[in-house]
């Protein structure tokens, strides 16, 4: 069990969460071009291809947080943020099946036809905030659970 987390891990897990709101801030930005370019092939590529890219990230940054991550070890070295850090684990298997079916949804739905893509781009910004908001959650159980100091994890 630890009682402090190695600065260098809580390095790492501030880092990655950076780059994932880095690229959920991308996306937002390029739906919001496509929706000013009224769903452009070009643009829907590009919005598939950030879905994709961050499909990838979060399923390698979400293992690393839970077989024996961060969020196990918290549960261990805190109790207190067991419930929390299991109901964290499995919003991972909820973001995660979202982004794929978002995924599908604009590979296989080409229209430029902008009506069409408003539900999706709607989606798209309740599931980019969802992600958001985890990723602020599990930063709060952090610090809760190995006492870090509040600007540790930001
Ligand atoms: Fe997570
Ligand atoms: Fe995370």
């Amino acid at each position: 069990m630890l009682h402090e987390l190695p600065k260098s891990f809580v390095d790492t897990i501030k880092s990655e969460h950076r780059m994932i709101c880095a690229k959920a801030y991308q996306l937002e930005s390029a739906l919001h071009e496509a929706t000013a370019q009224k769903w452009s092939l070009n643009m829907i590529q590009e919005v598939t291809n950030r879905l994709s890219d961050l499909e990838h990230c979060l399923q390698d940054h979400f293992e690393r947080e839970e077989q024996g991550g961060f969020l196990d070890e918290a549960a261990a070295n805190a109790p207190r943020v067991a419930v929390e850090s299991a109901h964290l684990m499995r919003d991972h298997t909820d973001i995660l099946a979202r982004i794929r079916e978002m995924i599908e949804h604009a590979k296989h739905n080409q229209a430029t036809d902008a009506p069409e893509w408003f539900p999706f781009a709607q989606s798209l910004r309740a599931l980019l905030r969802q992600l958001l908001a985890h990723e602020t959650q599990e930063n709060a159980l952090l610090r809760n659970a190995f006492n870090l100091d509040a600007e540790a994890l930001q």
